[in-house]
């Protein structure tokens, strides 16, 4: 493999210019068949005129002739791509973006091979497109299913106008670890809220119906369990027992391929001593067994092939032979089933039933796309310019970016900032970043076109304010496939700026974090507390004025312990993507009242990590005047701020906890009930949560397990009465066969603010 490459942009016309080929010598042949007969006839009448190579060529992904997302093969040629593309040994590119682009592959697929079946084409549709939205994390931290869906279709619409029809997203990997980079791609710690996340991005990219030109297919990724990868380590050893498999690991996906997703992706891990991409048991007895998924499965980028690295197939045929078998449709970009499956079948080695069932998949989907109708629907040049960062784009990023934002802490109502009359200290070095906000994900974007918090915070003209960056956080400048450089030079004199405008303000705003390629893709660190300089910079502001606000930008959990027991009031405002400083700004200004909850737990340091608010029992719980019980010497168990929490400018009060009723059966729905009153002053928005704790189990359950969540606005002063249903569905677990049971027994069930509620009453499952 040779190292990534930074991204290069040539047009489609230089690449086939290079190749000595144009447009204008493609043959226009007569695209396949359009009777009317069922999606499924057409399928089984193509595949009987397919050559074994054809079929092939079907399950072979190459990464188009522009951006690139991972390592390149060695043998990868932009003209070799060009040859198979007219075999007609092509089934999808990733990486090809614009109209004039898709169109000229598509052109080449369609007309110029013999059987002219289209393109899909697959790109990286994380948070956004050109218009970006917060970081995935971010997002789930709303806890606003509608207002997530809604960036997914938006998105979607942007991407589908630049000729882009498959997102390899939404991320459902679950994740208890914030060493992780790619915690920041994910809806956090929690199966089901992790579940619900994944249910509304799958529909807001794709959409009611397929077939229309701005709906994307989505892509379940990376299955499974990518997100346990030891110590947090990018692309680790992934070794967990069936229990956590089945109820903590699986649900989002099962979620995703409930709610119809057209493509699964396997991953880079290995899952207790099997590369998953070579896993029968994932890929065919529970995904397409099991769970009956009738989509397909691509491989991560060139993961076939690393499955030779992991020591688990001596070279490209074998491990050709174990992904196919095992179900992996799609060779992305691996070059390893284009270059061995048509020989391993006919060597009767690998059964030609395998391919037909992977091609038949991804025919099947190219149709409900209706790319064999129309394969440059996704190709209108003038839609392209009218969708490309349009005014509702931006609009709708700005809008999730503000119910992103969590309030971790707000002493003595130090927020929201008065508007006039302040002297205002900005200080950070992510304070005037316009970069850094867009986050990591963003290959389709431009640099520096974020809102910065100090151009957000401009627009508010009543009060004076004062910018220092204080420090840089990194050296230079930094792109998508490159190693972030820490700075640790302290220049004094800027410091000493910094210092001289805290002094004299009134409230001092800083913008601490991390840079948004912090996180992501290979980027796990082993420190996750504030990087480079920048305690040091907090603690020396702090020295001259206590009055600090501190706003968080980072892609994952970060121990911040100093932090919270000094500085009075802290905000969480992620990387937030091209509308970040509108946003935060706001939301200190008070003109949009905060109602974020945190969808992973933030630890007090890095030795607590993985943390998370439904963890066991264990055999001694309980604090004991001796030694023996289960915690540490050197720090709390407790994290610094646990799952779920999220302060407003206004208050909540729960009230009237009902459960209507006592015993049950396990083919009953319990009504839970409550009221929950504003108390403040503002108008606001509160996430209320319901968990329950099944106290006695054949395997062990959590002490807490999130199983139902309200998004409730409350004007102040009012209240209203929140019903939650709990039926076997909530109220059962997975045994470790993989079997759905409910087991009869007493629950607690609890209602409030956060994980860390106490209002908790009983219920009985006879
Ligand atoms: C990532 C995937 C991504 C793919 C294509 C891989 O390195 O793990 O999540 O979709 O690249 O860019």
């Amino acid at each position: 493999m040779k190292p990534k490459v930074r991204k290069s942009i040539f047009t489609y016309s230089a690449v086939l210019f290079l190749f000595g080929c144009s447009g204008n010598k493609l043959t226009n042949k007569p695209m396949i068949e359009t009777e009317k007969k069922s999606i499924s006839a057409k399928v089984e009448n193509l595949l009987t005129k397919m050559t074994i190579e054809e079929k092939v060529g079907q399950m072979n992904q190459y990464n188009g002739f522009w951006d690139v997302t991972g390592p390149v093969p060695e043998d990868d040629t932009s003209q070799l791509k060009l040859e198979h593309l007219k075999k007609g040994w092509v089934g999808s590119m990733l990486n090809v973006r614009g109209t004039e682009n898709v169109r000229g592959v598509q052109k080449v697929a369609v007309e110029e091979s013999r059987l002219g079946i289209p393109l899909i084409i697959g790109f990286d549709v994380i948070h956004g497109y050109k218009t970006l939205s917060p970081i995935p994390l971010a997002e789930a931290a709303s806890w606003d299913l509608k207002a997530i869906e809604k960036s997914a279709r938006t998105a979607a619409i942007e991407a589908s106008a630049e000729g882009i029809n498959w997102t390899f997203a939404p991320m459902v990997d679950i994740s208890r670890d914030a060493r992780w980079g790619r915690v920041m791609e994910g809806a956090g710690e929690d199966p089901y809220l992790g579940s619900k996340i994944a249910t509304a991005r799958v529909n807001g990219f794709q959409g009611d119906d397929l077939s229309k030109p701005n709906t994307i297919i989505a892509c379940a990724k990376h299955f499974a369990a990518y997100g346990f990868s030891e110590a947090g380590k990018e692309y680790n050893t992934v070794d967990i027992g069936k229990s956590t498999l089945y109820n903590i690991v699986l649900p989002p996906f099962k979620a995703a391929a409930e709610a119809n997703v057209k493509t699964f992706m396997n991953s880079f891990n290995e899952l207790n001593g099997v590369p998953v991409t070579g896993s029968s048991f994932l890929q065919r007895e529970i995904l397409k067994g099991k769970w009956n998924f009738d989509g397909f499965v691509v491989s991560d980028w060139a993961s076939i092939n690393e499955l030779i690295f992991w020591g688990h197939a001596k070279d490209k045929k074998e491990a050709a032979k174990i992904a196919a078998t095992a179900g992996s449709d799609m060779d992305m970009e691996g070059n390893v089933y284009i270059k061995e499956l048509a020989q391993l079948v006919k060597d009767g080695i690998v059964k030609e039933e395998i391919l037909d069932d992977a091609v038949r998949r991804i025919l099947t989907v190219k149709h409900e796309l209706g790319l064999f109708d129309d394969p440059y629907k996704y190709c209108d040049a003038e839609n392209e310019k009218e969708q490309i960062g349009n005014q509702t784009h931006h609009d709708a990023v700005l809008d999730m970016a503000k119910k992103s934002i969590v309030l971790l802490k707000n002493d003595g109502n130090l927020l929201p900032l008065k508007k006039e009359n302040q002297k205002i200290a900005l200080i950070g070095p992510l304070a005037n970043d316009k970069n850094s906000p867009l986050g990591s994900w963003r290959i389709a974007s431009d640099d520096n076109t974020a809102v910065s918090v100090y151009e957000g915070m401009k627009k508010y003209k009543g009060n004076s304010l004062s910018f220092e960056k204080g420090i840089d956080l990194i050296e230079g400048n930094v792109a998508f496939t490159q190693e972030v450089k820490i700075n640790t030079t302290l220049n004094t004199s800027e410091i000493n700026k910094a210092i001289a405008i805290a002094k004299n303000a009134d409230v001092v705003v800083m913008v601490l974090g991390e840079h948004g390629f912090q996180s992501g893709e290979g980027r796990s660190r082993t420190e996750i507390g504030l990087p480079g300089l920048q305690q040091q910079l907090l603690e020396k502001v702090y020295e001259v004025n206590k009055n600090i606000v501190l706003v968080l930008n980072n892609g994952r959990p970060l121990a911040i312990e100093w932090a919270d027991k000094n500085i009075p009031a802290i905000v969480e405002g992620w990387q937030l993507g091209t509308q970040t400083g509108h946003a935060i700004a706001e939301v200190l200004y008070g003109d949009y009242n905060p109602s974020g909850k945190l969808p992973m737990t933030f630890p007090r340091n890095v030795g607590q990590v993985p943390i998370y608010y439904n963890y066991k029992s264990t055999g001694r719980p309980n604090k004991e005047p001796h030694v023996f019980w289960s915690h540490y010497i050197d720090t709390e168990n407790s994290p610094l701020y646990p799952f779920g929490h999220g302060l407003s400018y206004s208050t909540f009060k729960y009230d009237n906890f009902t459960i209507h009723g006592k015993n049950f059966s396990a083919n009953d729905t319990i009504k839970v009930t409550v009221d929950i009153t504003n108390t403040g002053d503002y108008d606001g928005k509160e996430v209320a949560q319901l968990y329950i704790r099944d106290l006695f189990a054949s395997v062990t359950r959590p002490v807490k397990e999130l199983k139902g969540f309200e998004l409730v606005p409350l004007k102040s002063g009012e209240t209203k009465t929140i019903e939650f249903k709990l039926s076997k569905n909530e109220l059962g677990f997975y045994n470790n066969n993989g079997d759905f049971i409910i087991e009869s027994g007493d629950f607690e069930v609890f209602v409030g603010g956060s994980s860390n509620t106490i209002f908790k009453s009983k219920l009985t499952v006879i």
